[in-house]
């Protein structure tokens, strides 16, 4: 059974200013968009600037309310981050005394425990607000324990904090995998401890995502020793001190993926600039299934449909499986197949709370455990929606791009965590879209 979203959905933030985006569909996009920097890169990034002392800079960085948070808690934890003109961010540590990750940044972004690691790497200490679950369901943190305790991390929960000391900390050996495979920022947090833990490190079962390859890539430019990066066997070789860095983090394939679906459901032909085709293939290969005709170059993937979209089955898995911030996006688009798609949700079993809401446009989905079962129809109908979180957010415009009518999507502050401007690179496109301030306001 799908939960009520009213029940699952985190109580609005009252300081966050609510808009909607108010959507006329029927316009089939063309054009090209240029994708920005990977969120999923620079979160875990900008945490292990606190490894240095040294001043590091961080290029292309994107104007988001994760890396608002982010740098929010840099700031708590005494490091002082400017943003320059180019986009870049530069960080400088003034103060390495303290060791928290305060409750009231850490609920609102789960990535915020990325700062354990580094923490423990260079201060030996930390108190970290334990990150709870989200709305597509229990997100645990066992792994990450786990890793650091394999490297002689004493651990304990107090009062809704991992309270942590790493006074011994030394390389380990670990296995890394759980019920669902591995874990992107539990890795990350891993190495990032790693680096600077006397002796070796075997991780095993690591995490192969992208953002985990950049992670260790910035690290080994600040001084660090790593093997077998993109590989799920990680080989660190611990060093006494990391120098600062200046790095470029790759783009983001899930925005990049998002407007290669925006071109398949409006019927549309797209190139998305500042891409990696490689990190895409998941994504153009499903594509391809569903009917689109998919051309690439070294940094460009192009999407075009003429005909109707086909069904195709979509199966949710570690890299370089089909990324899980992606589902739902493809779920709206299979809406509008021809036959009868399969989703199934390898990595987040009740990530679906996208279902209900585009139930309200016409479309025709059965949620069986972490299935979806998705039977195509002739249009989508505008309706009010509600975001939920990030990613279902993107659905829910991709759909509003193609429904017959008016479509409002509500508390889109969730996409502004993790798009940036993005109305203002689908209207280049030529869809039909405006931000506007909504009712729900203070
Ligand atoms: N898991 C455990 N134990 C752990 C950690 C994870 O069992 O200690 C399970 C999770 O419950 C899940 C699976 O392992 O079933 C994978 O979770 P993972 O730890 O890899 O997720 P994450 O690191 O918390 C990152 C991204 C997510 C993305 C997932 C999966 C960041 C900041 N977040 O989360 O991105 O969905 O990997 O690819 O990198 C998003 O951008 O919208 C987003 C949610």
């Amino acid at each position: 059974m799908l939960r009520a979203l009213s029940d699952a959905v985190a109580p609005v933030p009252r300081s966050i200013a609510l808009d909607k985006f108010v959507i006329h569909g029927g316009v089939a996009l063309r054009g090209e968009v240029e994708v920005g920097t990977a969120k999923n890169s620079v979160l875990p990034l900008l945490a292990a600037t606190l490894l240095t002392r040294d001043p590091c800079r961080i290029l292309d960085v994107p104007r988001l309310r994760d890396v608002d948070t982010m740098l929010r808690i840099l700031e708590a934890l005494g490091i002082e981050a400017r943003r320059e003109e180019d986009g870049s961010i530069a960080t400088h540590v003034r103060d390495e005394s303290s060791v928290e990750a305060p409750y009231e940044l850490v609920k609102t972004m789960r990535a915020s425990v990325c700062v354990l690691g580094p923490l423990l790497g260079r201060r030996r200490r930390a108190r970290v607000s334990f990150p709870g679950g989200c709305v597509f369901g229990p997100r645990p943190v066992d792994l990450h324990l786990k890793g650091m305790r394999a490297l002689g991390v004493d651990l304990d929960l107090e009062g809704g904090y991992i309270v942590a000391d790493a006074s011994r900390l030394r390389g380990g050996e670990m296995y890394l995998g759980g019920p669902f495979g591995s874990t992107v920022t539990g890795t990350a947090n891993v190495l990032m401890a790693a680096v600077l833990a006397e002796g070796e490190t075997l991780i095993d079962m690591a995490a192969c995502e992208p953002e985990v390859q950049d992670l260790a890539l910035f690290l080994v430019a600040m001084g660090a020793k790593i093997e077998g990066i993109g590989t799920p066997t990680l080989r660190v070789t611990g060093v006494t001190e990391l120098h600062g860095a200046t790095y470029r983090p790759i783009p983001d394939r899930i925005e990049a993926g998002t407007f290669l679906v925006a071109a398949a459901i409006t019927g549309g032909n797209v190139r998305v600039n500042r891409c990696r085709p490689d990190h895409l293939r998941a994504a153009t290969e499903r594509l391809i299934a569903a009917g689109c005709r998919i051309e690439s170059g070294p940094d460009w993937v192009s999407c075009a449909r003429r005909g109707r979209l086909q069904a195709c089955d979509i199966t949710t898995l570690p890299y370089p499986g089909f990324a899980t911030d992606l589902q739902a996006q493809f779920m709206a688009m299979l809406c509008l197949a021809d036959g009868v798609s399969v989703v199934t949700e390898k990595i987040y079993p009740e990530r679906f709370m996208h279902i209900s809401e585009l139930e309200r446009m016409r479309a025709r989905i059965r949620k069986e455990g972490n299935c979806a079962i998705v039977h195509g129809t002739d249009y989508l109908s505008g309706a009010p929606v509600l975001a939920s979180d990030l990613r279902a957010s993107a659905a829910l415009v991709l759909a509003g791009l193609v429904a017959e009518g008016e479509t409002t999507v509500r508390r889109v502050y969730h996409m502004d965590r993790g798009y940036e401007r993005m109305e203002k690179k689908l209207e280049a496109l030529g869809a039909r879209i405006a931000r506007e301030k909504d009712v729900e306001a203070d």
